[in-house]
């Protein structure tokens, strides 16, 4: 095996960012994730697959409560990429300061994003460091017709001091994912 030409060819798939939404009775939290795609071609029957962390906060409240928010970030929306994907809700309430409303699903929803998704856990793959949760979108709105925020943009409109952060956490995580695949 190949490594680098197969990372060569994974680094041609981009992917848009978003803050996944969750809450359980009084705790809600969010996190950054890339791992999301359409799982239908139905309109009827709409779904999404998103691959969460196994060690993350909100996957905790997504098994509590089985339902979570996508909210898709607009490009210059950049500056959640820290609070959301840098810490966890485990150490700090990241609800704290920023101004939120509920969903259908009781999931946070931010302002100033692309639209949103509300949905409910379908069915669950179990991939060791990530899971894979398959869940219907029950409701979405289209909140401004803007560009979304996609990760390999992120080498363009983070400060320098961000994407150091960002690779020195990808250096942290492999080993620990590796361990659980
Ligand atoms: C650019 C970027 C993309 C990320 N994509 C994902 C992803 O697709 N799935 C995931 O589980 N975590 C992803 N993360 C990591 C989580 O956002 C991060 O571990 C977060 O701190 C978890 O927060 P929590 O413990 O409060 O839920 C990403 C982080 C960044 C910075």
């Amino acid at each position: 095996m190949d490594q680098s030409s197969i990372a060569a060819v994974l680094g041609k798939i981009d992917f848009e960012v978003f803050v996944l939404t969750a809450a359980d009775r009084d705790r809600r939290n969010g996190q950054i994730v890339c791992w999301v795609m359409p799982a239908t071609i139905v309109p009827q029957v709409p779904r999404v697959i998103v691959g969460v962390g196994r060690m993350s906060y909100t996957r905790e409240l997504i098994e509590a409560s089985r339902k979570f928010a996508l909210n898709l970030l607009a490009k210059d929306q950049w500056s959640w990429v820290s609070h959301f994907g840098f810490r966890s809700g485990r150490q700090v309430d990241k609800f704290a300061t920023v101004p939120f409303e509920r969903g259908i699903t009781g999931s946070p929803l931010l302002s100033g994003i692309v639209g949103y998704l509300e949905c409910e856990v379908r069915s669950v793959l179990d991939g060791g460091a990530h899971l894979f949760y398959l869940a219907d979108v029950l409701e979405g709105t289209l909140v401004a017709d803007r560009d979304p925020l996609r990760l390999h943009q992120l080498f363009e409109v983070l400060p320098p001091e961000d994407i150091e952060t960002m690779k020195r956490l990808l250096e942290q995580d492999i080993p620990r994912d590796l361990s659980l695949l």
